[in-house]
């Protein structure tokens, strides 16, 4: 088992027009954290939000704000985050030269610092620097768009980070992001995730309080209502 599961819903598919009532209708569901994804239109083919976003929803969120970063040159923005209320933050192993420098800088700012890999990048990436995270992101599928279909191949890869993690010491969590539902979430978790994002699959229905709880409700286990 992996203990207690973290559900964190990502704003991306969240109406921006009513952000702090989508934030507070998600922690009224249970969320355990407030996934933030920020794209910059270089290392993905997106743009999103910057610092001046994140501390509005810090003024609104009482729960830790996960900051997801799909930038190119991190570095120079860590310090923006940490400052406008980002108390996690992950970066790309695909979108940084001197992954230890960066995962210390984090750290050194005082925020938890994640190491994410994309879907082609290895587990075995992760074995030299995994003494230096507090968690891993993996993604399942390719960064850039929220409603993305997840990719089977991540419920092995996962598997295959833990080891890679164990190998090394860590027990640190590992988070799971891009098409986790009701059907890919207990998939994930039986894998080894201690940490799920959701985006369309809480923020795209109409009721994203009731759709955090049925997230919670498909991986503790629902009691059928169908006699035995
Ligand atoms: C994708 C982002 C995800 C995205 C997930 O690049 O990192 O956090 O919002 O959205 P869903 O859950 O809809 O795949
Ligand atoms: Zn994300």
């Amino acid at each position: 088992m992996n203990g207690p599961v973290q559900l964190a819903p990502s704003i991306l598919a969240a109406d921006f027009s009513a952000l702090g009532e989508q934030i507070a209708a998600v922690e009224r569901g249970g969320a355990d954290l407030i996934h933030v994804d920020v794209m910059d239109g270089h290392f993905v083919p997106n743009i999103t939000i910057g610092p001046p976003v994140v501390r509005a929803i810090r003024r609104v969120a009482s729960r830790p704000l996960d900051v997801h970063l799909m930038i190119e040159e991190p570095d120079r923005y860590i310090e923006a985050f940490v400052d406008a209320g980002a108390d996690m933050i992950s970066v790309h192993v695909e979108a940084v030269p001197h992954l230890h420098r960066t995962i210390c800088l984090i750290k050194k700012l005082g925020a938890r610092a994640g190491a994410v890999l994309n879907p082609s990048t290895p587990a075995i990436t992760l074995q030299d620097i995994a003494g230096e995270l507090d968690y891993v992101l993996v993604m399942s599928v390719n960064p850039g768009f929220s409603g993305q279909g997840f990719i089977p191949h991540t419920v092995e890869k996962l598997r295959r980070v833990r080891t890679t993690l164990t190998e090394a010491g860590s027990s640190v969590p590992i988070e799971v992001d891009g098409g986790i539902d009701e059907e890919t979430a207990p998939r994930v978790v039986a894998a080894g995730a201690n940490i799920l994002v959701a985006g369309q699959a809480i923020f795209g229905t109409a009721d994203p309080e009731r759709a955090t709880r049925m997230l919670r409700a498909a991986i503790t286990g629902t009691p059928t209502t169908h006699p035995a």
